[in-house]
């Protein structure tokens, strides 16, 4: 399933950071030459102006359903259904989604503040204590108290969540400090009518107080 370096037939991967080059022509590389690599910091601080969505992955670790807070998750495709999320090497969700080779994405309300920073090592919800319990186990043990249920496919799936998906992992990508988790989507519910979504910008939630909805010109996925 996981993939390194793929060659491709209209072009080939180079580099230790994998460069895309043109078949025939390595103008594209050649103009790179001599730009100094961006600073992490610059990274970080251009791409906190993409503002995102909030949810929490769920799967199984065993027999303990646990979860983290992401932001990275993104729609791929819709023929086949396609969605990717993002994950450090360190997170600790990483071996159960290696192991169980699936994960349900349960997208954030605007009155789930709480759940994003606890499923990203915070606080707990019921008690704004430290997540680590005095007797070691961790809030996120418990779905940092969450009412869950089993969805369809018997991923734990947050019940208040405004959407979730349940997905079988197609493939894991290497790409730098993290890796791409590609997967299809075999179960998808939004529950309720015109929710509002938990926002991220700036490294701050953002809720939106006025929602002004405007007319679409440009071409829309189909
Ligand atoms: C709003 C928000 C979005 C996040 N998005 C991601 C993400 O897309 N990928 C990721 O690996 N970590 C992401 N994180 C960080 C993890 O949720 C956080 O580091 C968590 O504590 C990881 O837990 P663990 O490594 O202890 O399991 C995000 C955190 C927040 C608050």
């Amino acid at each position: 399933m996981v993939t390194r370096g793929r060659s491709h037939a209209d072009g080939c991967f180079t580099g230790r950071v994998n460069t895309w080059r043109l078949p025939g022509s390595h103008a594209a590389t050649r103009r790179l030459e001599g730009v100094p690599d961006i600073l992490a910091e610059t990274l970080r601080t251009v791409l906190r102006r993409f503002a995102t969505g909030v949810a929490v992955v769920t799967t199984w670790d065993g027999d303990r359903p646990w979860g983290t807070t992401v932001n990275s998750f993104s729609s791929v495709s819709l023929r086949p259904p396609l969605v990717l999320v993002a994950f450090d090497h360190e997170r600790r969700i990483v071996p159960a989604l290696r192991r169980t080779g699936r994960y349900a994405v349960n997208i954030l309300g605007e009155g789930q503040r709480a759940l994003s920073d606890c499923f990203a090592g915070g606080p707990s919800p019921r008690d704004h204590s430290a997540s680590d319990s005095s007797d070691g186990s961790d809030e996120r043990d418990r779905l940092c108290g969450a009412e869950w249920r089993r969805g369809a496919t018997g991923l734990p799936v947050l019940v208040d969540a405004i959407a979730s998906l349940e997905c079988t992992l197609v493939d894991i990508h290497p790409a730098g400090d993290h890796d791409l988790y590609l997967a299809r989507v075999d179960s998808a519910t939004a529950a309720g009518a015109d929710p509002m979504p938990l926002l991220y910008y700036e490294g701050r939630y953002l809720r939106i107080e006025r929602a002004v909805s405007l007319e679409l010109e440009g071409k829309q996925e189909r």
